[in-house]
């Protein structure tokens, strides 16, 4: 049977990651589950926790839901660890958010200064894993979804020097589905090619006798007469602008509207902030309704208001990872893994977001190319932006980390971008002990 161990057990996600188990349980036999948190947590993993179990019972699958506080308890001899902790729980989210904001900027969990500062706080942790895993599990899979995952999972292949991560995002999820929607297709009926790095890919659709579809994809999508669809439920759905677009002759990720309509986000997230607070407020509104359900000792399935996170369906790349690791499926998923050279415009030895073909020994990158400038100068900037700001996770180094500011697009450069640097820093420095 097979172990895993999941680190931010607690998280209102984890329904839906057991839910993905149990419906795969005939093919990958999950025999016994620990979910970890911390002390911050405790409440959190025990409601959540309670639910697991209640969910594991009811579909009379044999299966153990362990709680606990003790990593160490959890990690002997584990096949798997999923990561989906969240350092400094939603309150430093917000912080990421609100900071960046008040000083004109985009705030945002993965992008601009907030992202990179979620990076500094989780880098350090994940590094702190990979080492116990070292001494405990030393053969184990190390699956992460811990934003911002690209990053992380860098972090954890150049410092952590541990071969066997690989990391995952709900985002290619979505882009499937839509496309799908769009054209009318089943998605098996579909083939995609994705390249880019985490939350800032592109990707190409062709239907199965090798017709190239992208073009109606994007009409679809961001044509004049288009309503573009919900990729996922914490970016608005605001048009690109049509001939850019057109011009990518790829789709691009929900994430690149940042870089793409950095002004009209600017204002939407303004207006939003006004209106509802910042995403992280309103996450926690929604957060503590699912605690409210997930308190109910006669639930015992994954409840409909879990599709308002961002998040929604990350178990079919978690869930479907590890089956085809464990199986040798030879499944085609979008995952962040070495570049190995399937995007040349990057480094050979940094983590990229490419389609891949998974296979008990890992992720296998399908081979991309070289990106037109448009795509090529955006990939370049933002993938050396995310260099410094790992070397600055992990060395805490100040210049290396004002190196990584000034090199993002979404922060602007000069006195502005050190007055919001030491304002984060400040703000966080219970979590940024490097520092
Ligand atoms: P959350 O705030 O509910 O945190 C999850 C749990 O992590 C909490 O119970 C918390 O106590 C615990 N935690 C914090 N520090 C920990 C540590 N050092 N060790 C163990 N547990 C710890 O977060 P969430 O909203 O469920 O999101 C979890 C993570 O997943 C975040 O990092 C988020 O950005 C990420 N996420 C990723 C994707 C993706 O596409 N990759 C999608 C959604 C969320
Ligand atoms: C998206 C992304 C995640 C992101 C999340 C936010 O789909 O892929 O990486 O962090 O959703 O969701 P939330 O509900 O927390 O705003
Ligand atoms: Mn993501
Ligand atoms: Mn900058």
């Amino acid at each position: 049977g097979i172990k895993i161990a999941t680190i931010g057990g607690g998280s209102s996600y984890t329904p839906e990651l057991v839910e993905g188990f149990i419906k795969r349980y005939d093919e990958l036999p999950v025999k016994e589950l620990w979910l970890v948190d911390i002390e911050e947590g405790r409440e959190k993993l025990e409601i959540v926790g309670n639910m697991a179990k209640r969910m594991v019972k009811a579909a009379g699958i044999d299966c153990e839901v362990h709680l606990t506080l003790n990593r160490r308890e959890a990690l002997k001899d584990v096949d798997f660890v999923t990561t989906q902790f969240r350092v400094g729980l939603l309150d430093a989210r917000i912080k990421d958010e609100r900071i960046p904001l008040s000083h004109g900027m985009i705030g945002q969990e993965t992008n601009g200064a907030g992202g990179m500062f979620k990076a500094f706080r989780t880098i350090p942790v994940i590094l702190d894993i990979v080492k116990d895993m070292k001494e405990l599990c030393p053969d184990a899979w190390l699956i992460n979804f811990t934003n911002p995952s690209g990053m992380v999972t860098e972090a954890v292949l150049r410092y952590g020097k541990w071969e066997k991560v690989i990391g995952l995002c709900n985002v290619p999820v979505g882009a499937v589905k839509s496309a799908a929607a769009v054209l009318n297709k089943k998605e098996e009926d579909l083939f995609f090619k994705f390249a880019g790095i985490n939350h800032l890919h592109w990707h190409r659709v062709f239907d199965k006798d090798g017709t190239e579809l992208t073009e109606k994809v994007i009409d679809a999508l961001y044509g004049p007469n288009a309503d573009p669809a919900v990729v996922v439920e914490n970016i608005k759905n605001m048009r690109f602008l049509y001939e850019q677009v057109k011009n990518l002759k790829m789709l691009p990720c929900p994430y690149h509207r940042y870089y793409y309509m950095t002004d009209n986000m600017l204002k939407e997230e303004l207006e939003a902030f006004h209106n509802e607070g910042t995403r992280g407020e309103v996450v926690k509104r929604i957060e503590a309704k699912l605690f409210e359900l997930y308190k109910d000792p006669n639930l015992d399935h994954k409840p409909e208001e879990l599709s308002k996170r961002g998040g929604a369906h990350y178990s079919d790349a978690a869930c479907e990872i590890i089956n085809s690791i464990y199986n040798n499926k030879g499944t085609v998923m979008v995952v962040s893994t070495r570049n190995n050279g399937a995007i040349d415009d990057l480094p050979y030895d940094c983590a990229v977001e490419v389609s891949s073909i998974i296979r008990a020994h890992g992720a296998e990158p399908v081979n991309f190319g070289k990106f037109p400038p448009a795509q090529r100068g955006l990939l370049q900037l933002m993938k050396a932006m995310e260099e410094l700001t790992i070397e600055a996770a992990v060395t805490g180094d100040y210049a290396t980390a004002l190196q990584a500011f000034t090199l993002n697009p979404l922060v602007p450069s000069g006195d502005i971008a050190k007055t919001v640097l030491d304002e984060m820093l400040e703000a966080h420095k219970d979590y940024l002990p490097q520092f």
